[in-house]
């Protein structure tokens, strides 16, 4: 017998390149399996994500399993080289389960039960489920656990929504009490229970949110959407039993995503808490190229947010679990990727911490709702269309990129993102109901830097600050007194801190704050804002800084100086004349406030003072003009550098030291073209 080398994709050694792939669809056609091997050789493609939705063909009844259909997939992925990401089935229930155990189904925030049908929609609590997915990943482990080909456990698919049965609702009260430590007083003050008469006198008049019932307790509010990270992660935690107790060695990943219009991440669950429970992040990525609301570069922007979110959750490199070859099926407009859009879209994940593309899916499903989602082979089965061969073309860039894999990416920047503080402000009726968009702003902090090509982290509260040399924090709405005195101690010992309007005012209960702002960010910031005035969309309000006039809209706060000083001041309305831009030196470090919302242009010049203030640099300099991003990784050994035209013209760049074209392989030094939708990646030599 040959030796049967188990593949190690953890110990990087190469980027991973395949994506999902549905045997299970298509058990009948022995000749199309045939030609999934023949293709994936022609793809590039080496790892496949199996089994994600195949429970019903691997019990087609309670307690009887043919597995026999998934043993021959792994021998023959095997066999061809490849590598197997298996899946738990627990993200689609097959319908005699269902019927059999009705408690499994979920239960609407109108309490109402749902049937039986599509996915992602069973009860978190349930024991029966609990006990049906422990047992068949159990079976899963023991069967295939010491598969030479297995490379990574893939838990469920997309964990999302809430369920408000009864089950769940006991599990609540449990969590609440747990929480409170069984003080009742202690959750009416936290909830803030007098107000409409909400106090509660017994824990069992606790019950989640619901359009038909109770939405105006913000504490509850936030407290829910805890718990239901904390009950999923429960969940997740029942699934893998089985995997950690049988295959120790094989990491283990569950797929997050975004929204697609501006890849927020999703908000259902606090992603920063499940990462702890996780091996390696992973998230499916789906951004809207070529849409008719922005540029390429402002969405390539939003992308590089949510990978340098995604990557700092775990500060280690992440993969693409799914993406789509060209268009997909969901979005309110399918548009195809035009030519070089894939490789180009494909290479910047791979620039802010990807070891891999993956895809949804292989081959496209014949039937139901995905059949004309984009996929590698498509329903003509060939390998010669144009999406095929961008396909391909990543593969071939993949494989001379190899050493990329597992390395990393440096930053003296944090950017701080949060999903409590979103929950809280989201909730908050105040300010604009429709113009607080805390991630988009977020976001528009993080512009600046990726402009410039300066790496980001972007960071959970809870993650250590002490190695950035600047923190931006804008809109922390709900900043609780601990993290307060952990951004005080990041000051004191020499940061740079940035904040904004709308920061610090409510705590971890979403109380607010007595008797104006927290002491500790007085102290820090030397100030204190007084006021928030909201404006209406169309309002306008100028702020002077530096000399020059830039355009407010939205958000002004009102600030007493007291030690601070005074950066830049409104030029307009009752608050006219008075500071909107403070700094303060405190201890060994610095503080900015920034009073209202300003235009990019503002942000540009005033990150820009921070930059040269502290000496913050990209990477690896390389002069280009605005829409075209340079991203960096390194190894033990170089730099890598990615060089990426989001702009529908032909850029030169510059590079002022010769560097070394991986693509190519060849030396560039000075002007260099790179076409639209182009891409240069190329190394540096680390020099000490
Ligand atoms: C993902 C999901 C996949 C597939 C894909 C289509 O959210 O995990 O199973 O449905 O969307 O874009």
């Amino acid at each position: 017998m040959k030796n049967r080398e188990k593949r190690q994709v953890t110990r990087a050694h190469t980027l991973l390149h395949g994506g999902d792939y549905n045997p299970d669809q298509w058990l009948n056609r022995p000749d199309v399996l045939a030609d999934d091997l023949k293709l994936m050789k022609l793809a590039h493609t080496n790892t496949y994500s199996v089994g994600i939705f195949a429970w019903s063909a691997l019990e087609p009844e309670e307690g009887v399993y043919t597995f026999e259909w998934l043993d021959d997939i792994f021998e023959t992925i095997y066999e061809n080289g490849g590598n197997i990401i298996l899946a738990t089935p627990s993200g689609a229930r097959p319908a005699w389960l269902s019927q059999t155990y009705p408690e499994v189904l979920r239960t609407n925030e109108m309490r109402l039960k749902q049937l039986q049908g599509a996915r992602h929609n069973h009860c978190f609590s349930s024991p029966v489920y609990r006990e049906k997915t422990q047992h068949i990943n159990k079976l899963l482990a023991d069967r295939y656990g010491n598969h030479p080909a297995l490379v990574m456990w893939h838990v469920s698919n997309e964990y999302s929504g809430e369920c408000h049965c009864e089950l769940c609702q006991e599990a609540f009260k449990e969590w609440i009490k747990d929480t409170y430590h069984n003080d009742l007083t202690a959750l009416n003050d936290a909830w803030w229970g007098p107000f409409w008469s909400h106090t509660f006198n017994d824990w069992s008049q606790i019950q989640s949110p619901s359009p038909i019932g109770e939405e105006a307790v913000h504490g509850l509010n936030l407290d829910w959407l805890r718990f239901v990270t904390d009950q999923t992660i429960d969940f997740y935690k029942n699934e893998i039993v089985p995997l950690r107790e049988l295959t120790p060695s094989i990491p283990i990943t569950t797929n997050f995503m975004a929204d697609t219009d501006d890849l927020i991440p999703y908000q259902g669950l606090d992603y920063g808490k499940f990462a702890e429970h996780i091996d390696v992040i992973t998230w499916d990525g789906y951004p809207a190229w070529h849409n008719d609301r922005e540029s390429t570069a402002d969405l390539a922007m939003k992308v590089g947010f949510i990978d340098d979110l995604y990557r700092s959750l775990k500060q280690q490199p992440f993969l693409l679990l799914e993406s789509t070859p060209s268009a997909v099926n969901w979005h309110t407009v399918n548009k195809a990727k035009r030519p070089h859009m894939h490789l180009l879209s494909s290479m910047q994940m791979i620039a802010h911490g990807s070891d891999s593309i993956m895809y949804f899916q292989w081959r496209k499903s014949r039937g139901s709702s995905e059949k004309f989602h984009g996929a590698v082979v498509d329903h003509d089965n060939s390998s010669e269309n144009r999406v095929f061969k961008d396909v391909a073309e990543v593969g071939q860039t993949l494989e001379k990129l190899s050493d990329v894999a597992g390395t990393t990416r440096p930053a003296d920047v944090g950017i701080l993102y949060d999903w409590e503080n979103n929950w809280a402000l989201k909730d908050a009726q105040g300010y604009g109901l429709e113009t607080k968009r805390y991630t988009q702003t977020v976001q528009e902090h993080y512009r600046t830097f990726w402009e410039k090509d300066i790496p980001v982290d972007v960071i959970m509260k809870e993650q250590d600050f002490s190695s950035y040399k600047l923190l931006v924090v804008p809109m922390l709405y709900l900043l609780s007194l601990d993290t307060i005195s952990r951004l005080k101690e990041f000051v004191a010992n020499g940061g740079t801190l940035v904040s904004t309007y709308i920061t610090g005012i409510v705590t971890e209960h979403d109380l607010t704050y007595l008797g104006g702002w927290p002491q500790d960010l007085q102290d820090i910031f030397g100030m204190n804002p007084l006021e928030t005035d909201t404006l209406y969309p169309s309002d306008r309000n100028k702020v002077r800084y530096s000399g020059k006039e830039y355009e407010l809209k939205e958000y002004a706060s009102i600030l007493e100086v007291n030690q601070a000083k005074i950066e830049g001041e409104y030029l307009e309305d009752f608050y006219a004349n008075t500071p909107a831009i403070t700094s303060h030196s405190f201890e060994k470090g610095k503080t900015y406030y920034i009073g209202g919302r300003l235009e990019q242009a503002f942000h540009e010049e005033f990150y820009g003072d921070i930059i040269k203030e502290l000496g913050l640099s990209p990477i690896f300099p390389v002069k280009h003009e605005k829409g075209v991003s340079v991203q960096a990784r390194q190894s033990e050994t170089e730099d890598i550098i990615f060089v990426m035209n989001f702009t529908e013209e032909e850029q030169v760049v510059i590079f002022d030291k010769p560097v070394w074209d991986k693509l190519n392989d060849e030396e560039l030094v000075g002007e260099v073209t790179v076409e639209k939708y182009g891409i240069k990646v190329v190394a540096v030599p680390l020099t000490n």
